[in-house]
C-alpha cells in the first residue's frame, strides 16, 4: 500500500501542528507508524490521499451514523450556506432543533446548544454546581468528558492511549474536586457518598463506555446510580456524547430505561458538523444565563451551518426507526461474525457490543471496567490495526475506543470485514 503522500503529510505537519495533528489519538502513536491523511469519503468508504481506499469503522468517532456525505444533510448545508455562515443572532432552526431534541431524548425539558461534546460536559457540571451549591463531582475511571480540566484525572481515551490520564496544567484545586470511583461498581460509589455527604454536585458518567473501549453496564448499574443520586440529592449526568441517538433515537437513557437529570450531546447532533448540547430538567436548566445566575455562551453556538445539518440528521433518524433495527443487525453480523472466528481460532479474545458500537479486546480477561480494560495487549492490537488497515478497513487506531457502525455498511462491507479480520488474526497466532 502506497502511502507516500499522507508520510510527506505528516512530516510537514510536525513541524507546525503539536505531535503534526489537531487531536491526540489520530497521531497513530498507540499502533505505531504513520497517521494517513483523509481525502474524501462517501457511504461506507473513506479515501486516502494516496488513493487507497477503505471500509469506515470509526466514522468519524460517532458522528457519520448515516455513513459520509448522506444526501439529506449535504443538502441542507448547500442550501443553508447560501443566507450566510453565522449571525450571532438567534435562528428559526435553533427553536426547531430544541424542540427536536426534546421530544426524542426522554428526559430532557430544556437544551442549551454548544459547538462541542466537552464544551457540553463543562457547562453540564457547571450547571450541577451552581443548581446544588456544592463543589464536588464523581466521575468514572476510564470515562472520558472531553479535555476540561474536571475530567482529566483518570481519564479515558486519547488520554489513557497518550498515557496521560491525568494531565499535567489541571490545578490541584481542580483535581481535588474531582473524585473518581472503578466502572460498575455500585459500592465504590457509595463509599464516596458517604465519606463526603452533602459535597458532591454531580455524578457524571458514559452510560455505555465507548472510551475504554466499549464497556457495557451491568444489570442494575445505572439504576442503583440513579438510586444513589435521588437519594443524595446528586445531579445525574449521562454523558450522552457517543451514545446519543446511536443506542436508539432516545439514546442510552431510552434503551435502558433509566432517566438522568442532566444529559450531554455531540457527535450525531451536528451530523458531522462541529455541535454539541447539554439538557435536562427545566428545574436545573433555569439556572442557566440569561435565565439564571449560571454563565455560559458561545459566538457560535447554534451556528445556522451547523444546525441545518444537525436538523437534517436528527429528523432523518427521528422519521427512520428503521435505520436503528438496519444498525442492530450489521452489528450484530459483524460481532457474531468475528466470534466464530475467535473460536474457529481457538483465540479467547473478548467482544463487548451494543448495537452499533463494539470493540474488539485482546484479553482473555472480561473486560467490565478500567482495570480488565488495560489487562489488554495493546501490542498485539497495533499489529491487528495495521493488518486491518493494509486490507482496507480502517479501525480507531487505539485498543482503548469503541468502533462506529454506519448505515452505509452493506452485506458485502460486512463480508470484507469478517474475511479481513479472520486473515489477521490468523496471521497474529
Ligand atoms: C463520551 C464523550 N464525552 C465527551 C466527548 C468530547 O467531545 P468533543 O470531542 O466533541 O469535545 C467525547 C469525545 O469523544 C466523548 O466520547
Amino acid at each position: 500500500m502506497n502511502t507516500h503522500t499522507s508520510e510527506d503529510l505528516f512530516a510537514k505537519a510536525k513541524d507546525f501542528i503539536p505531535g503534526g495533528v489537531n487531536s491526540p489519538v489520530r497521531a497513530f502513536r498507540s499502533v505505531g507508524g504513520n497517521p494517513i491523511f483523509i481525502k474524501k469519503a462517501k457511504g461506507a468508504y473513506i479515501y486516502d490521499e494516496d488513493d487507497n481506499q477503505y471500509i469506515e469503522l470509526i466514522n468519524s468517532w460517532g458522528p457519520m451514523i448515516l455513513g459520509h456525505a448522506f444526501e439529506p444533510i449535504e443538502k441542507a448545508v448547500t442550501d443553508a450556506v447560501k443566507n450566510s455562515f453565522s449571525f450571532g443572532a438567534p435562528t428559526r432552526r435553533e427553536v426547531e432543533m430544541a424542540e427536536l431534541i426534546v421530544s426524542m431524548v426522554p428526559s430532557i425539558e430544556k437544551v442549551r446548544m454548544v459547538n462541542s461534546g466537552t464544551e457540553a460536559t463543562m457547562a453540564a457540571v457547571r450547571v450541577a454546581r451552581g443548581y446544588t451549591g456544592r463543589d464536588k463531582i464523581i466521575k468514572f475511571e476510564g470515562c472520558y468528558h472531553g479535555h476540561g480540566d474536571s475530567f482529566l484525572i483518570a481519564a479515558g481515551s486519547g488520554a489513557v492511549t497518550m498515557g496521560v490520564p491525568d494531565s499535567p496544567g489541571v490545578t490541584k484545586g481542580v483535581a481535588n474536586d474531582t473524585l473518581t470511583a472503578p466502572y460498575n461498581d455500585l459500592d465504590a460509589v457509595q463509599a464516596l457518598v458517604d465519606a463526603n455527604k452533602g459535597e458532591i454536585a454531580a455524578l457524571i458518567l458514559e452510560p455505555v463506555v465507548g472510551n475504554m473501549g466499549c464497556v457495557l453496564p451491568q444489570e442494575g448499574y445505572l439504576q442503583g446510580l440513579r438510586d444513589i443520586c435521588t437519594k443524595e440529592g446528586i445531579v445525574l449526568i449521562f454523558d450522552e456524547v457517543m451514545t446519543g441517538f446511536r443506542l436508539s433515537k432516545g439514546g442510552a437513557q431510552e434503551r435502558f430505561g433509566i432517566t438522568p437529570d442532566l444529559t450531554t450531546l455531540g457527535k450525531i447532533i451536528g451530523g458531522g458538523m462541529p455541535v454539541g448540547a447539554y439538557g435536562g430538567k427545566a428545574e436545573i436548566m433555569n439556572c442557566v444565563s440569561p435565565q439564571g445566575p449560571v454563565y455560559q455562551a458561545g459566538t457560535l453556538s447554534g451556528n445556522p451551518i451547523a444546525m441545518s445539518a444537525g436538523l437534517a440528521m436528527l429528523h432523518y433518524l427521528n422519521e427512520h426507526p428503521e435505520v436503528y433495527v438496519q444498525l442492530e443487525n450489521t452489528g450484530t453480523k459483524i460481532v457474531e461474525g468475528i466470534r466464530q472466528i475467535l473460536t474457529k481460532l481457538n483465540l479467547n479474545y473478548q467482544i463487548n457490543h451494543i448495537g452499533s458500537m463494539y470493540s474488539l479486546f485482546f484479553t482473555d480477561t472480561p473486560v467490565t471496567d478500567f482495570s480488565t480494560a488495560k489487562t489488554s495487549n495493546t501490542e498485539l492490537f497495533g499489529k491487528y490495526f495495521h493488518g486491518m488497515l493494509s486490507k482496507g478497513i480502517y479501525l480507531a487506531p487505539s485498543q482503548y475506543e469503541a468502533l462506529f457502525l454506519s448505515t452505509a455498511l452493506q452485506q458485502n462491507h460486512i463480508d470484507a470485514v469478517l474475511a479481513a479480520n479472520e486473515e489477521v488474526l490468523k496471521s497474529l497466532q
